[in-house]
């Protein structure tokens, strides 16, 4: 069976503000995280991923760039990139930095000339439109609830911008920005990265602009931005530009289903891989919902079993801590949300925390937090409930739970910087450090470790066969990989309650051997066994 290099590999996202700060401003940057690619190689991963590092005003924390070809000097310098791409290559360690091309920053020199009047060369680098009546000139609903449109009054007209209005997406339908656009691919790929994970990519292309909302609710409202026809010329262009660099790409596509996913990745795909987003469904409450976990990731398991291929993962830089949202603030239950998702066919990403089991930002006031959205979301909230419920409720939605400061060790800021950073730092560090967690083989980072050698080594992992095996409980996990050479079984129980399950008598007859569990022994597989909470094994053959 050929097998591609990512197929056993792993992947590591870094979110470079909160990861390691070299020079005592408060901020990580790039010398900080080449002081910490030896901790990396220990941990295992192949390649790492950085959220963007392109000169920006930060409204979006990097994702509002607005020079493309410039490094944020608050990171370092194009000079410090260079030297970890070479540092981070001679550890074997592969390097993709974020491709945001949906849209810029409004200080985008672009934007600023498109602003400036109706005949600015870079008017169509973005899209235009009359107002009607006084109004947007359509109905449309962007990703922050609000009119994807905003009024500018030098020029009477109208802007779009699907995430903030400090954000103004991209107009792809013209060829002059997409030659702009792929120059800049070209020029990182040039420098020596080895591919990109593209933000935002299913959106770049828009429907008509006369299209009206069918569903205003829900995913419904942004039909007309997902995955919309006329985006696979743009997405194979720039698969052409990937390929003669040989790139890893990993595009964030929401709204592609996993109908359609398999044809957009993989060998002849537009990408090698994509995160999907729709297993990480929550209540209301930010609970994660376990039952739709295990039912989507199966489903999406099942419909690229042929072809394509998927990142895998639990947390990033945009949701808040799996530990408090699907599993109930143990080590337990992080672990064994790791072995669930770490075995299934794709390749596996662990971002920056996860592999000490870090939990949510311990927030106390809604002047420390950074994301621009949590006043408003409190604001709404707080016509409902009380004050205090407001507040946990709005802030159990944070993307700042998964960006305090990397725990390093328990020193003072916990050895993410010597002074105080520019988000709080989770009191929770003395307990929880990577340090500490090196000294205990009891801790998630241990079986992080071993998961990671698991992928390497594992062909049925790697490249096998998926398949789940119903064992008469909802929230209990249990899948069978299985290569030419090679079956594993994964078996989850991912409630904090001892649950009775059966084992088929397929999965009985066979002589497994224990690979590695929560329980000491393992669990001897009979036809009804009784699971502890959050209890873990993989078995081999
Ligand atoms: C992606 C990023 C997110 C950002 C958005 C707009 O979803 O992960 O952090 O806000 O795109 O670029
Ligand atoms: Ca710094």
């Amino acid at each position: 069976m050929k097998q591609d290099w990512y197929q056993s590999a792993v992947g590591y996202e870094i979110y470079p503000r909160s990861f390691c700060d070299s020079n005592g401003d408060g901020i990580g940057d790039i010398k900080g995280i080449i002081s910490k690619l030896a901790y990396l190689k220990d941990l295992g991963i192949d390649f790492i991923w950085i959220t963007p590092m392109y000169a920006s005003p930060n409204v979006d924390n990097g994702y509002d760039i607005s020079d493309y070809y410039a490094i944020n000097p608050e990171y370092g310098t194009l000079e410090d990139v260079k030297d970890l791409i070479q540092q981070a290559h001679e550890m074997g360690i592969k390097v993709l930095f974020d491709l945001v091309v949906n849209h810029t920053s409004d200080q985008h020199p672009w934007f600023r000339d498109a602003k400036s009047s109706k005949t600015s060369p870079y008017r169509d680098f973005y899209h235009w439109k009359k107002g009607k009546d006084n109004r947007p000139p359509n109905d449309w609903i962007g990703f922050s609830g609000l009119s994807t449109w905003t009024y500018d009054a030098l020029t009477d007209e109208y802007y779009f911008h699907l995430f903030d209005q400090k954000q103004p997406d991209l107009n792809w339908k013209n060829p002059k920005l997409r030659q702009a656009i792929y120059d800049m691919i070209r020029f990182w790929l040039e420098l020596g990265i080895d591919g990109f994970r593209i933000d935002a990519i299913s959106h770049i292309q828009k429907a008509d602009w006369d299209v009206t909302l069918q569903d205003s609710k829900g995913d419904g409202a942004y039909q007309p931005f997902m995955n919309v026809s006329g985006i696979e010329a743009y997405l194979s262009d720039m698969k052409a530009i990937y390929e003669e660099y040989d790139a890893l790409t990993v595009g964030e596509a929401s709204g592609v289903s996993s109908q359609e996913a398999p044809k957009w990745t993989g060998r002849n795909g537009y990408m090698t891989m994509l995160f999907e987003w729709e297993h990480n469904y929550r209540f209301e409450t930010g609970k994660g919902d376990v039952v739709k976990f295990i039912e989507i990731l199966d489903r999406w398991q099942v419909d690229m079993q042929e072809q394509g291929w998927l990142g895998l993962y639990l947390e990033n830089h945009d949701l808040p801590r799996i530990i408090d949202t699907f599993g109930d603030g143990s080590d337990s239950s992080a672990k064994a949300f790791a072995v669930a998702y770490f075995c299934l066919r794709g390749t596996p990403f662990i971002y920056q925390g996860q592999e000490i089991g870090m939990t949510n930002g311990d927030f106390k006031t809604l002047e420390e937090f950074n994301e621009p959205k949590m006043k408003r979301r409190y604001e709404s909230y707080r016509q409902l409930l009380a004050d205090k419920e407001a507040f946990e409720r709005a802030k159990a939605w944070s993307k700042d739970n998964a960006r305090t400061p990397m725990q390093w060790d328990a020193s003072c800021y916990a050895g993410f910087s010597t002074v105080k950073p520019w988000l709080r730092v989770n009191s929770q560090y003395r307990e929880k450090n990577i340090a500490l967690a090196q000294k205990d083989e009891q801790s998630v980072f241990y079986l992080y470790k071993n998961l990671i050698n698991l992928r390497h080594h594992s062909q049925a992992i790697a490249v096998g066969n998926y398949q789940r095996i119903l064992v008469g409980h909802e929230a209990v996990f249990v899948y069978q990989r299985q290569s030419q050479t090679e079956s594993c079984l994964i078996l989850v129980n991912l409630t904090a309650e001892k649950v009775s399950i059966s084992m088929p008598k397929v999965i009985r007859d066979k002589n497994w051997r224990l690979v590695l569990s929560s329980e000491k022994e393992g669990l001897e597989l009979k036809k009804s066994l009784s699971l502890p909470a959050y209890f873990y094994a993989v078995y081999q053959i």
